[in-house]
């Protein structure tokens, strides 16, 4: 088999064709890349009546020292609920308090990471009646080792006040909780607990090591926060923006109906423009359009949600003085975002009321902000759309051979009209299991496509990126982690071969072979770190065989570096094999040296595998 690379044409790919989409889906922001550890921080899973749905809170104590109950006494308008600790034990009497106090604990999302040497900072909105004592402490999981400890409170706090303390963790504990204690008599509220490490990524909020993980991808964009959390099964439980900005002691939080599962909101709208900038990636907003899984507002009354986009890119974009931009400002980003790219709404494209809404928000749009982009639900690649639209989304989740053979997908698609963004696709079923390196080689053939349809297709994303391994909504993802743990599935390692292309130049790389299951493309690019130019072909050898595959490079005038040039592998001894926690690195790119690298070259392709050539 040959491999004929003329690099001496070649046409620019996009600077936007590889990036990322992130959906609160598998508890991948709450208990996921936002670094609060508590959950259920202000006592309202169950939204704002009372009794309120408390979980993970547990009590510590029995009925003879205590009772714990909520109310709606919060200092807080927009969450009222609050947490009543009837402390009924003593310091001393005929009720003792046991020793270490009665109180409540949470264990946050399925246990606290808590690493000794690392502070953690606690806040706490507290008010009593009486002169009270309350104890915060990072501990195990069942209260025994104590990891950290302070007194907060030791007087009598009439009105609501807010607590902080810094506590540096003397012990490591994958599992541990945050308890609030006491030991004396009295009557304790509680409200808006959180419990946050001091070192996150830039000092914004985010967990470190998993966004170091998008770092890793060079990520072009981000599109958030969904998916199906933006349409919500119904409407009123639709993730909206306004309740999600501003101090995160006075978001309401949300229960997600889609992917059921409460979220306090302390990752908003504002901290996913904040993660877009931070890593140097253009934010892709999705919005509600009025239309949810299961009712839609009608067009004639849609001008609220249109009212609601429009002040939602015054909050990203407008000046520090209006209205939007100036709580913005507030949160402590004065500057505008670099917010240029809008999606109305995710997969309504077939729902009644899907045309009329968006030609309402488009117009709007247009009207306020020309230069943003909009992208459609309505996928326009076999057929012209019927509405204006810059961008259109095209979704695909299916069978590994189906994807591998879409790598032809956007070959004949009209190069007129709107582009398309891949905004999400996978394989999935019995083929990717929970991420296997079948799924991951299909989609390995996809996206060689995807890059040689770059003229029409300028953006595509994987979906979903993130899961929590205690909560699995959905099958396969890219990167899985539990509290202290993270690891990439073969799908993920994938996009690493990618992260160079966006913005590289295509050059004209054909493959002589009656075999269906070989593809390749060839880039260079150019390093920001050296300034130099590379070289970078991909193969992806979908069949059971081995492939010896004589590669040629014409017009590239190729240094004397050459000798530091690389092979990297992605294959295993197991077409279904996965990562793991026990094994995080079973299927991951494997570099070495490319010993004979050279205009021509023999290069043996192994079974079932993708295959990069860094040439210089
Ligand atoms: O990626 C998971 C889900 O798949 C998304 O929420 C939705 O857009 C699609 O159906």
């Amino acid at each position: 088999v040959n491999l004929i690379v003329n690099a001496s044409s070649g046409r620019p790919i996009p600077e936007t064709l590889f990036g990322i989409f992130f959906e609160e889906i598998n508890h991948a922001g709450a208990g996921g890349i936002w670094a609060e550890l508590v959950s259920n921080r202000g006592f309202e899973a169950g939204g704002q009546n009372t009794p309120s749905n408390i979980a993970p809170w547990s009590v510590i104590g029995d009925q003879s020292s205590l009772t714990v109950s909520t109310d709606r006494s919060s200092c807080f308008d927009r969450n009222k609920v609050a947490l009543r600790m009837h402390v009924l034990c003593d310091s001393e009497g005929n009720n003792i308090c046991p020793a270490g106090g009665v109180g409540i604990y949470n264990p946050g999302f399925w246990g606290m990471n808590i690493e000794q040497g690392k502070t953690y900072k606690v806040v706490i909105y507290v008010r009593s009646l009486g002169s009270i004592n309350v104890s915060v402490s990072l501990t195990s999981s069942d209260g025994s080792q104590i990891l950290a400890t302070a007194n907060i409170v030791d007087s009598d706090v009439s009105n609501w006040t807010k607590k902080e303390v810094l506590l540096e963790a003397k012990g490591t504990n994958p599992n541990s909780r945050l308890q609030l204690t006491a030991s004396r008599k009295g009557v304790i509220w509680f409200d808006q607990v959180s419990a946050m490490p001091l070192d996150t990524y830039k000092g914004h909020g985010f967990q470190k090591e998993l966004i170091e993980m998008l770092e890793d991808i060079k990520p072009q964009f981000i599109r958030f926060p969904g998916g199906c959390f933006v349409e919500g099964e119904w409407l009123r439980n639709a993730f909206r923006w306004k309740e999600s900005i501003g101090p995160w002691e006075e978001r309401p939080g949300h229960f997600g109906d889609v992917w059921m599962y409460w979220t306090d909101d302390g990752l908003g709208y504002f901290e996913f423009l904040q993660l877009s900038e931070d890593l140097g990636a253009r934010p892709i907003w999705v919005f509600n359009n009025g239309i949810s899984h299961r009712d839609e507002v009608d067009t004639t009354t849609v001008s609220p949600f249109v009212q609601e986009a429009i002040d939602g890119l015054e909050f990203a974009r407008g000046a520090s003085d209006s209205k939007w931009g100036s709580i913005r400002a507030a949160m402590g980003h004065p500057e505008p975002f670099d917010l240029k790219y809008v999606a109305v709404g995710n997969e309504d494209c077939r729902k009644k009321n899907y045309r009329g809404n968006y030609l309402e928000f488009y117009n709007a749009i247009k009207r306020a902000y020309p230069d943003i982009k909009i992208i459609s639900n309505c996928d326009g690649s076999s057929h012209s759309l019927d509405h204006p639209a810059d961008y259109y989304d095209f979704h695909i989740y299916t069978s590994a051979s189906h994807l591998f053979s879409m790598t032809h997908q956007f070959d004949h698609t009209s190069r007129s009209g709107p582009k398309a963004f891949v905004s999400e696709y996978a394989v999935t079923g019995k083929d990717a299991g929970t991420g296997s390196l079948l799924a991951a080689l299909a989609e390995a053939g996809f996206l060689i496509g995807l890059e040689k349809n770059s003229d029409i297709v300028e953006m595509a994303s994987y979906a979903p990126l993130f899961v929590n391994a205690n909560d699995r909504r959905w099958n396969p993802d890219a990167i899985v982690f539990n509290s202290s743990m993270h690891y990439g599935t073969p799908s993920y390692w994938v996009q690493k071969f990618f992260r160079e292309s966006s913005g590289a130049t295509l050059l004209d790389a054909k493959l002589q072979t009656n075999s269906s299951s070989l593809v390749a493309s060839a880039i260079t690019w150019t390093s920001s770190v050296d300034g130099e130019t590379y070289l970078k072909i991909k193969i992806v050898n979908f069949g059971n065989r081995q492939v010896s595959l004589k590669v040629s490079v014409d017009g590239l005038g190729l240094n004397s570096l050459l000798s530091g040039s690389t092979k990297t592998v992605l294959t295993s001894s197991n077409l279904m094999d996965e990562n793991s926690f026990t094994d995080p690195n079973k299927v991951a790119p494997d570099r070495s040296l490319l010993e004979n690298a050279d205009r021509d070259m023999n290069i043996m392709l192994s079974p079932y595998s993708l295959t990069s050539l860094d040439l210089l």
